[in-house]
C-alpha cells in the first residue's frame, strides 16, 4: 500500500529518496512522485507507473532540493494516474499520504464554498487546502493540530511548507509512520526498511502523534501539541540478501528459501538436546488461560485456520479463529482467561492492527506472530513471537505462511504439555518429527517438473476449485488464494464434504479441480468426495503424500506426491505444489508475480 518517505538535509535529497522509493516497491503501488522545496518554491515531478518511469521524468525536469517528500500510491480514491499521483501540492505546502480520509467529500465542499480548487479526485488534496486554509491564520503548529482534529478515518502525512524552508512535518493516526536519524539530515519513512539504508536509528510515531523534523532537529508531540520524549530504537545490522539473486521473482527465491527458513526458526525455539520448546518469558500462567482467539486476513487468516486444529486436537482449550476486518467491528465478548494471537507477516496490516488495539484497549491479552518485529503489531502487542524468516517481498505470501503455521504449531504443542494436555512422550515425539521437517520440505520441492507440467491447464481456464477436509481444508483456501491472486483465475477453496451442498453445481466437463488428499484419518472421505467431482467431469490434480498403498482411484487425470510425515505436519509440505502451481501459471500469462494487479503487501488501510 502507499508508501512515504521524507528527507530534510544539507544535501541534495532526489537520489536518496528514490532510492528509498525502491525499497517501498514491494508494498504494492500504481503510481508515484516526488516534492522537494528549492529557492522558495514548490515542485513536483509525479507519474503513473513505476519508480523506474518517475527516475526519467527527473531527469527531464531536473528537480533539486534540500528537503522533498516522496510517495509510492496504492490507489483508493480516483484512479491511477499522475493527475492523482502523490504528492498534492498548493503553493503554500504539499502533502504526502498513506490511509483514506473518511469525510473528505464534506472536507471538499467546505473548501470549495472559500474559493480553493481541487485537481486531482484523490481525498489526500483536502489536507493540503485545509492546511492551506488554516495556515492563513494560524501558525504552523496550531495549524497541524487543527487540521489532524478535522480529519476522519486514517492516515500517515509527510508535509513540506513553502513558508518553513528546511522543516518536514509527520503525523500519524492508524497507518503506521517511522522517523530516522541521520548526520545533518533526518527522515520520515512509512517503516524502517525503507530508511535501512540511512540510518539505523529509528523512533515510531504513536497514533495522534506528530513530528517537526529539520536536518538538525526532530520534535515529538501529542495531538495537543505537548512535546513528549521518544525511544531512540538500533536496528539490528543484519547482512539478510534482499535481492533476488538468480531467481527471476522474489516469490520463486522464497518459495526455494523454505528450507532454510523452517529450519532457521525451528532452532530459534526447539532445544534439541532436551527435545523441549523453548518459549521464555511468557507472561501469563498457563491455568489463566482456557480459550484462544486467533486472528488474521488474507493467507495470515489461513494459518490461524489452520492452527486451530492443532489447538484442538493437542489441548482441551476453546478455540475460535476470526478475519480481523470482522473481529474489530463485531460485538465482542472480551473474556479474561481468553489469550488473543494476531498472525500478520507485515505486522502492519490495518484491520489486524485495529483487532489487537480493541483487545489492548479491553485489557486482554495479546500475543503476535509476525515477521517483521519492528512493525506496529509486534510493538503494541504483550508478547511477541517472531516467525524469523527474513524479508519476505512478493506480494503472495509463501515462506510467511509456512513461517506462521510453524510458530503457532510449537505454540499449540507448548501450551497444551504444560497444561498437562499431552503426555511427554508424544511432546517429545512431536517436537523430534519437527527436525525433520526442512529436509522434507527441500526433497518436496522436488515435485517441480510435474507442477511445470500441470500448470499449463490452469492458464486459460474460467475458473477451477480446490478441495479439502480437515487439515488440508485451511491449505485449500491458501492454494485458491495463492493461484487468483497470482494468476487472476477465479479459484475457489472449499471444505471437500461441502461441495454437494451448492458448489458442485459449478463442476463442468474439463474444470480443473484440485483434491488435497494426504492419507490422513480424512483420506477415504475426500476420495470418496473427489470421485463425485470426477463423475461430473471435473479434471482432478490429485495431491496426496507418498505411500507404499496404491491410490484407489480411477479416472484421475494427474497427481503430485509430497514427501510422507505425520498427519499433522503434512500440510507444509502439501502447500509446496500448490505455492508452486500459482507461480508457474502466472508465469506462463507474463503477469508481474512480485506486485500482482491491485494487491499492495502491507495492507494499510482498511
Ligand atoms: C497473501 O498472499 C496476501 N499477500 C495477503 O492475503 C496477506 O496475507 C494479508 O494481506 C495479510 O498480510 P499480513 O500477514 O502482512 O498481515
Amino acid at each position: 500500500m502507499c508508501g512515504i518517505v521524507g528527507i530534510t538535509s544539507n544535501k541534495q535529497v532526489i537520489s536518496p529518496i528514490i532510492n528509498s522509493l525502491r525499497k517501498l516497491e514491494y508494498r504494492g503501488y500504481d503510481s508515484a512522485g516526488i516534492a522537494t522545496l528549492n529557492q522558495g518554491f514548490i515542485n513536483e515531478v509525479k507519474c503513473e507507473g513505476r519508480v523506474n518511469a518517475l527516475e526519467k521524468n527527473l531527469l527531464k525536469s531536473k528537480l533539486e532540493g534540500t528537503v522533498g517528500i516522496g510517495h509510492v500510491r496504492w490507489a483508493t480514491h480516483g484512479a491511477p494516474s499522475t493527475i492523482n499521483a502523490h504528492p498534492h501540492s498548493s503553493e503554500k505546502v504539499s502533502v504526502v499520504h498513506n490511509g483514506i480520509i473518511e469525510n473528505s467529500t464534506i472536507l471538499k465542499k467546505f473548501l470549495i464554498k472559500k474559493g480553493h480548487k481541487f485537481k486531482s479526485q484523490t481525498d489526500t488534496e483536502v489536507i493540503v487546502h485545509l492546511i492551506t486554509e488554516y495556515l492563513k491564520k494560524n501558525d504552523l503548529k496550531k495549524t497541524i493540530i487543527k487540521v489532524l482534529k478535522k480529519l476522519h478515518g486514517s492516515f500517515a502525512l509527510g508535509i513540506i511548507f513553502k513558508d518553513y524552508p528546511d522543516m518536514i512535518v509527520g503525523a500519524r493516526r492508524g497507518s503506521p509512520l517511522a522517523v530516522g536519524y541521520g548526520p545533518n539530515e533526518n527522515y520520515l519513512g512509512s517503516d524502517s526498511y525503507a530508511l535501512k539504508t540511512m540510518t539505523n536509528k529509528i523512533s515510531y510515531l504513536n497514533d495522534g502523534e506528530f513530528c517537526i523534523l529539520k536536518n538538525n532537529s526532530v520534535e515529538f508531540f501529542n495531538d495537543i501539541g505537548n512535546k513528549i520524549n521518544k525511544k531512540i530504537l538500533e536496528l539490528s545490522e543484519n547482512n539478510e540478501n534482499y535481492d533476488k539473486g538468480d531467481f527471476k521473482h522474489f516469490m520463486a527465491k522464497e518459495i526455494e528459501e523454505q528450507p532454510v527458513t523452517i529450519k532457521n526458526c525451528v532452532k530459534e525455539y526447539v532445544d534439541k538436546i532436551n527435545n523441549d520448546i523453548n518459549i521464555f518469558n511468557f507472561p501469563w500462567k498457563v491455568n489463566e488461560i482456557s480459550s484462544i482467539v486467533l486472528i488474521g486476513c488474507g493467507t495470515a487468516f489461513h494459518s490461524c485456520l489452520m492452527a486451530k486444529y492443532w489447538f484442538e486436537n493437542f489441548t482441551t482449550l476453546d478455540v475460535s479463529v476470526d478475519i480481523a476486518s470482522e473481529f474489530r467491528y463485531r460485538k465482542n465478548k472480551f473474556k479474561k482467561d481468553a489469550l488473543y494471537v494476531f498472525v500478520s507477516q507485515s505486522g502492519e496490516t490495518a484491520d489486524t492492527y485495529a483487532s489487537l488495539d480493541l483487545c489492548n484497549k479491553n485489557k486482554m491479552k495479546t500475543c503476535s506472530i509476525v515477521n517483521v518485529v519492528e512493525s506496529s503489531i509486534a510493538r503494541d502487542s504483550k508478547f511477541v513471537l517472531p516467525i524469523h524468516c527474513g524479508p519476505e517481498i512478493g506480494v503472495a505470501s509463501t515462506k510467511a505462511f509456512l513461517g506462521q503455521m510453524l510458530v503457532l504449531y510449537i505454540l499449540s504443542l507448548k501450551i497444551s504439555f504444560m497444561r498437562k494436555d499431552i503426555d511427554k512422550e508424544t511432546y517429545v515425539n512431536k517436537i523430534k518429527s519437527l527436525f525433520t521437517l526442512s529436509d522434507l520440505i527441500k526433497k518436496t520441492l522436488e515435485t517441480d517438473s510435474k507442477t511445470q507440467l500441470v500448470c499449463n491447464s490452469f492458464v486459460d481456464i474460467k475458473g477451477s476449485m480446490f478441495l479439502g477436509r480437515g487439515y488440508s481444508y485451511p491449505i485449500a483456501l491458501e492454494g485458491a488464494l495463492k493461484l487468483k491472486e497470482l494468476s487472476y483465475v477465479h479459484a475457489e477453496g472449499y471444505p471437500a464434504g461441502e461441495m454437494k451442498h451448492g458448489p458442485l453445481a459449478l463442476i463442468e466437463e474439463g474444470m480443473p479441480v484440485v483434491v488435497i488428499a494426504p492419507r490422513d484419518e480424512y483420506y477415504t472421505k475426500t476420495i470418496s468426495n473427489m470421485q463425485e467431482v470426477i463423475a461430473r467431469g471435473a479434471k482432478v490434480l490429485l495431491i496426496t503424500n507418498k505411500s507404499k498403498d496404491e491410490i484407489y482411484s480411477e479416472n484421475i487425470w494427474e497427481y503430485i506426491e509430497v514427501e510422507n510425515t505425520t498427519d499433522d505436519l503434512l500440510p507444509f509440505l502439501i502447500t509446496i505444489p500448490l505455492q508452486k502451481l500459482a507461480y508457474y501459471s502466472a508465469l506462463k500469462k507474463g503477469y508481474d508475480i512480485d506486485k500482482p494487479r491491485n494487491l499492495a503487501k502491507s495492507v494499510t488501510v482498511e
